[in-house]
């Protein structure tokens, strides 16, 4: 009985899933019949104005929106300004194709999540989806159909400040990040009024740049490009991922937007995508400063051939595209395949059906309490426990005098992080009122200690030979010598305390675009500050608030706890509060190996072996004078109990490249608290035709534990996904023995073997 009623259901999944595909396929016939129906009405200089983006509405834009010459427009926000120029190219345009409105939304529309690297650190593609989608809402209640998000940008140097819009280290982690935040912008229907379409960006390796200096050179091998960097574009693609954005920087020579390789053949050839490639901002009109063009129309020209569909910002493809096919320099056949994939796109986003937005959307959506809720869920499960000597935390209750102290414990702008879409700062719940709301009948006593300057990054002027002032040589954070505000009020209070929090860290703006940085110290007097802190005797918590991982080694050698919060969004004070007293407890991982030192950069944990692996001896890898180890290793991170791992069990008697390798293992809560830990699955193959990482992630999940409870996890992994690339590039799963470790990160675990034999 039990039988029939399975084969029962599986055949009637089965039924419905061939004529939902069958219906699929009809509509994208109907679909692509309507864009050949409109392609053989336009003229040349409609399909150029298709085939380009503009900043906002200025006189001349209008004027072309009027004549169809618009494809998409960005930087409008509130659904009264998009709808007000969407009526002028469906009302005055002769063929009435809608605008494509786009935004950068990057961690939250109005309501503020944690920066991408700090949600990322919850290891939670659910949640990440779940806070996707409330960003959907948001954005497209204020008009938005186009997210310039997620950023998929494998990211292996802290100094380049965009690691804060990344996933970190590691090209799994980064493909099941990203996949998530395309299903949670796209939805089940992205034409559904409440989804956006998602923009994967920057392809291809933007996350390479040579000493972390952003927009600079990338020269990497094929390799490495396809191991480390694509992944989380084609993981994200193959979860419906509609558009992709290309890249500022060359790669090996060829700026990526002017790269045949990538844009076409992989990402056509191989992958298959079927949407439009938009430009980064002016990147074709920078193809004559990278110096690969002689001029914007060879620009334009180079751009489109090689598979940039859309022109962002510099108006260069409304300009050249026409007089470039009239010269027969630009074959009309690439203009057309570049319209069909734009149109494409809008037909997905469902704007020939609903090109407008309903304004009253705005009122219940911006802000709603479940939104809020869930940002207070994901800021918490972002927040990275990285020390907790003595189980200092979580804070006992009862301690009633809590100084606060530093730059950030009051400063609602910077609990957002760089990046803010519509947020405002208003919106922010600081760390201050986040605890005091908690504990509104303690003595809260709080000093700043230094302040942070907000000017912004500083930068030492190559044009003009002059040095940044030396006040502001390492970042920005002054010490106000005496005063409510100095070094040694902080000292004062932090004496009339049972407990010192010190909020440390960056300006949000010292991180995201052109934001690199030569050094990861804390800026300014904050080390001062934590030192004359630590000298008072009083046990310390110190709360990072950083979009990369700073040097802490002094602190981490002298401080009882240590949070690494990023920047946690709209509810960062309530959620740091719930972590420090225990209404909460940490279950964030390190998406990134935490540098001891930034001469350790690149540092990652999937690097290889070589032929001299670090030893104590003279000729092996590695630095004088300097560990090769990290602070804190990817997939690192603390909670308020503690697990044991056992019975790792692999079960592959023999697995051919088609099969399945299935592991377990036992996880026991063996604390006094609930808790969660993220349990990691990483693999080493001992022999490939190509050196291999000493360990890869292949897996992942979270596991919520009872004190005293224990849970079975269990692991599958396609064998197709142990191979790598050979010398030619071909796709390989070498037959022997694999190292498998179940690991609480990723230089710790239990470790088994297996064989994969044909
Ligand atoms: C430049 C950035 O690199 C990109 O990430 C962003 O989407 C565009 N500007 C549009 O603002």
């Amino acid at each position: 009985m039990v039988r029939f009623h399975r084969i029962a259901g599986c055949t009637a999944l089965l039924l419905f899933s061939l004529s939902f595909a069958l219906g699929q396929e009809k509509s994208n016939e109907a679909v692509e019949r309507r864009i050949d129906a409109l392609i053989k009405q336009m003229t040349l200089e409609e399909k150029a104005g298709q085939l380009a983006q503009y900043d906002g509405l200025s006189p001349q834009t209008t004027e072309l929106l009027k004549k169809g010459e618009v494809g998409s427009l960005f930087n409008i926000l509130g659904a009264e300004n998009t709808n007000a120029a969407q009526k002028i190219a469906m009302e005055q345009s002769r063929l009435k194709i809608p605008v494509l409105f786009g935004f950068d939304v990057i961690h939250g529309y109005r309501t503020v999540f944690p920066v991408p690297i700090g949600s990322a650190s919850s290891f939670d593609p659910q949640l990440i989806e779940q806070s996707e989608r409330i960003a959907a809402k948001e954005a497209s209640a204020a008009g938005m159909k186009w997210v310039f998000a997620p950023m998929v940008d494998v990211a292996r140097d802290p100094r380049w400040g965009r690691m804060v819009e990344g996933a970190g280290e590691d090209p799994y982690l980064g493909g099941i990040v990203g996949a998530a935040r395309v299903r949670g912008f796209q939805g089940a229907n992205p034409a559904d009024p409440r989804s956006v379409l998602a923009c994967l960006k920057h392809y291809a390796a933007y996350g390479a740049v040579e000493g972390g200096r952003d927009y600079n050179t990338v020269d990497i091998s094929e390799q490495t490009l396809r191991e480390v960097y694509l992944p989380p574009f084609h993981s994200a693609i193959n979860a419906g991922a509609a558009t992709v954005m290309s890249a500022f920087q060359d790669l090996n020579g060829v700026p990526a937007s002017a790269n045949h390789h990538t844009l076409t053949d992989i990402l056509r050839g191989e992958w298959k995508f079927e949407g439009p490639v938009v430009s980064d901002y002016s990147s074709v009109n920078e193809l004559t400063v990278h110096a690969v063009a002689h001029n914007q129309e060879e620009a334009v020209q180079m751009a489109l051939t090689a598979g940039v569909d859309m022109d962002m910002a510099d108006g260069l493809y409304g300009k050249f595209v026409s007089d470039l096919v009239k010269s027969g320099k630009l074959p009309i056949s690439v203009v057309e395949e570049a319209v069909r994939r734009v149109l494409r796109a809008k037909f997905k986003a469902g704007l020939f059906d609903h090109p407008y937005t309903d304004p009253q959307r705005a009122q219940t959506e911006m802000l709603a309490p479940e939104n809020l809720a869930l940002a207070r869920r994901m800021a918490q499960e972002s927040i990275v426990l990285l020390k907790n000597e003595n189980g200092l935390l979580p804070l006992d209750k009862q301690t009633r005098n809590i100084a606060l102290i530093g730059p950030l414990v009051d400063d609602k702008a910077n609990q957002l992080g760089s990046w803010v879409a519509n947020g405002r700062a208003q919106d922010a719940v600081t760390p201050h009122e986040g605890i005091s709301s908690k504990l509104p009948n303690h003595n809260i006593m709080v000093s700043r200690g230094v302040d942070l300057d907000l000017r912004g990054p500083h930068y030492d002027s190559g044009a003009t030979g002059a040095a940044p002032a030396p006040s502001t040589a390492t970042g920005a954070a002054g010490e106000a010598a005496s005063g409510p505000n100095s070094i040694d009020d902080a000292v004062s209070t932090a004496k009339k305390a049972d407990v010192v929090i010190l909020f440390l860290g960056e300006a949000s703006i010292y991180t995201g675009e052109a934001s690199s940085r030569s050094t990861l110290d804390l800026p300014g007097d904050q080390q001062k500050l934590l030192e004359a802190v630590v000298g008072t005797g009083k046990p310390v918590v110190l709360v990072l608030e950083s979009g990369r991982p700073l040097n802490i080694q002094w602190a981490n050698d002298h401080v009882q706890a240590i949070l690494q919060a990023w920047y946690p969004g709209s509810q960062a004070g309530n959620a740091i509060a719930d972590l420090l007293f225990g209404d909460a407890a940490p279950s964030a991982r390190m998406p990134i190996s935490w540098p001891r030192t930034v001469g350790q950069i690149p540092l990652y944990y999937a690097h290889k072996n070589t032929g001299r692996p670090t030893s104590p001896d003279r000729w092996h890898t590695g630095y004088q004078f300097e560990s090769m180890e990290p602070l804190f290793p990817f997939g690192y991170g603390l909670t308020y109990t503690s697990f044991k791992y056992s019975n790792l069990q692999v079960e592959t008697p023999s697995i051919a490249s088609s099969g399945v390798l299935r592991v377990s293992a036992d996880i026991s809560n063996e604390g006094k608290r609930e808790g969660t830990e993220v349990v990691q699955l990483y693999v080493h193959d001992r022999v490939a035709p190509t050196s291999r990482p000493v360990r890869e992630l292949k897996g992942f999940t979270r596991v919520t534990l009872a004190p005293g409870d224990h849970k079975k996890v269990e692991f599958s992994v396609n064998a197709n996904d142990l191979g790598s690339y050979d010398p030619s590039m071909k796709w390989v799963v070498p037959q022997g023995t694999y190292d498998i470790w179940v690991a609480p990160n990723a230089i710790e675990g239990e470790k088994a073997e297996f064989q994969v034999t044909n």
